[in-house]
């Protein structure tokens, strides 16, 4: 990984982001589902009504960034990149955001890798689209400077009460449920519908696969492992638990956000 602007990131989208910087015009009606990676892109897609949401950084095979130009308002687009990587005209056109975060130990977990040589990284901030907290505390502070544009969620409240946020998804999004929506059940079967048991049924998500070009064949099937809350206790030592937890709270300290 190289270090860009601060923030970690594989060598082969540095040119992407730059282009991404040079070309991606934000509207005002934009929608941008941010994260960092293994915190719950995938849910949150599938729960804002679509899978077909373009990674603004990653174009789609055979497509480069002027694609974004053709997609109509309202654009709902997604990135792991952090907040100020994207074009500043995002904070000043007011575009909103739905940021997802995720509990450090669970999305370290998740990233399936050896951890125990990743771990002391992880801890200095080497992560992909890391440092971590960096990537948490910026979109965390626009929430505070832009309460109606910017949701700030996190995947245990998802995963805790995931009715609620549907609710609150929807009327963020511009689509509140109806009186009627409501009755009939609509957001319990938004809920049930994106579950983790019903993504993992399906055979495109068993079977099937993205071809990013260069030989990369990304399988639907890494988006999903076990989709539980607190996982990290079965992977991860006492003391890492605790160095961890320390550093996440010392770069933490004073912002008002915790996990
Ligand atoms: P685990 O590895 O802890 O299971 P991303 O999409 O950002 O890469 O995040 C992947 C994480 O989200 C994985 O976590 C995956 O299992 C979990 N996930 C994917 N779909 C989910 C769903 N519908 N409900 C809950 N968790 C889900």
């Amino acid at each position: 990984m190289v270090l860009y602007k601060n923030y970690w990131c594989r060598p082969h989208l540095v040119g992407k982001i730059m282009l991404l910087q040079d070309t991606f015009k934000p509207r005002k009606e934009d929608i941008i589902l941010a994260t960092q990676p293994k915190c719950g892109t995938t849910w949150l897609k599938a729960l804002a009504f679509t899978y077909l949401v373009p990674f603004i950084e990653i174009p789609d095979p055979g497509r480069d960034h002027t694609y974004l130009e053709t997609i109509p308002s309202p654009r709902l687009l997604s990135t792991h990149l952090p907040l100020s990587m994207l074009p500043p005209e995002t904070s000043l056109r007011g575009c909103r955001i739905v940021y997802l975060c995720r509990e450090p130990k669970d999305a370290f977990v998740s990233r399936c890798i050896e951890l125990d040589k990743a771990f002391d990284m992880f801890c200095e901030g080497f992560s992909p689209s890391g440092p971590f907290w960096n990537h948490c505390l910026e979109y965390w502070k626009e929430s505070l400077a832009r309460p109606n544009e910017v949701l700030f969620l996190k995947y245990e409240e998802l995963k805790s009460h995931p009715e609620q946020v549907v609710r609150q998804l929807a009327e963020f999004l511009g689509v509140p449920l109806t009186a009627e929506e409501e009755s009939s059940g609509v957001a319990e079967e938004v809920v049930k519908l994106c579950s983790f048991e019903n993504l993992t049924s399906l055979t495109v998500n068993q079977t099937g696969g993205v071809d990013h070009g260069n030989k990369i064949f990304v399988e639907n099937s890494v988006f999903f492992r076990k989709g539980k809350v607190g996982d990290w206790a079965n992977h991860m030592s006492v003391e890492m638990a605790e160095k961890l937890d320390r550093v996440i709270e010392e770069k933490l300290k004073g912002s008002g956000l915790s996990f």
